[in-house]
C-alpha cells in the first residue's frame, strides 16, 4: 500500500529535472547573448539602422537625410558604408567628386547599376541628398 506513493513523486521530480536540464542545455553555449548584442550593435552602427542624424541647423541637410533614407540607403548602406552600391561615407564622394556639380550630375543621370534620379527627385532634392552624402556621411 505504501509502495505506489513514491513512484508518482519520483515521476514529478524527474519531470522537473528534465525540464531544468533542457533549460540548462539551451543556456550552455552562451551565444544567444553575444549574438543579440552584435545585432543591436549592427543596428546602432548603421548596417541595418537609420542614417546618421544631421547635427547642424540646416534644413537642406535634414531634407537630404530623408531622401537618402528612402532612395539611397538600400544600396549604399544606411551610413553610406556601401552594399550593392559603392561606399559614399567618410569623404569618399568628396574625393571622387571634388566639384559637387559632378556628383549632382552623376545622381541625376545614373551610371551602370546606379539608377538615374533625374525623373524621380527634384533638383532641390538631388542637391540636398548630395550635400548630405558629402557633409554628414
Ligand atoms: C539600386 C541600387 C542603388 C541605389 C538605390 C542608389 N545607388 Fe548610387 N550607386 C549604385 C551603384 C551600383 C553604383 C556604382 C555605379 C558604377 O558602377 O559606376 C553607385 C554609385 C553612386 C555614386 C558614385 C560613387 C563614386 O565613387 O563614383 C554616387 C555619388 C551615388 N551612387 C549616390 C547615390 C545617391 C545619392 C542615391 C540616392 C538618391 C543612390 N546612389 C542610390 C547603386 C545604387
Amino acid at each position: 500500500m505504501a509502495t505506489p506513493r513514491p513512484t508518482p513523486d519520483l515521476r514529478v521530480e524527474s519531470g522537473a529535472e528534465s525540464r531544468r536540464s533542457s533549460t540548462d542545455r539551451r543556456r550552455r553555449p552562451g551565444l544567444v547573448g553575444p549574438i543579440a548584442a552584435l545585432l543591436v550593435g549592427l543596428a546602432l552602427t548603421g548596417c541595418v539602422g537609420e542614417p546618421p542624424e544631421v547635427t547642424v541647423d540646416d534644413p537642406e541637410l535634414v531634407a537630404g537625410r530623408s531622401v537618402y533614407a528612402s532612395s539611397c540607403a538600400s544600396c549604399h548602406g544606411s551610413s553610406g558604408g556601401g552594399g550593392s552600391g559603392t561606399r559614399l561615407a567618410d569623404g569618399a564622394v568628396v574625393e571622387a567628386y571634388p566639384d559637387i556639380g559632378d556628383q549632382i550630375t552623376l545622381v541625376r543621370e545614373g551610371r551602370g547599376r546606379m539608377p538615374s534620379y533625374g525623373g524621380r527627385l527634384s533638383e532641390d532634392q538631388i542637391r540636398a541628398v548630395v550635400r548630405y552624402t558629402r557633409e554628414v556621411l
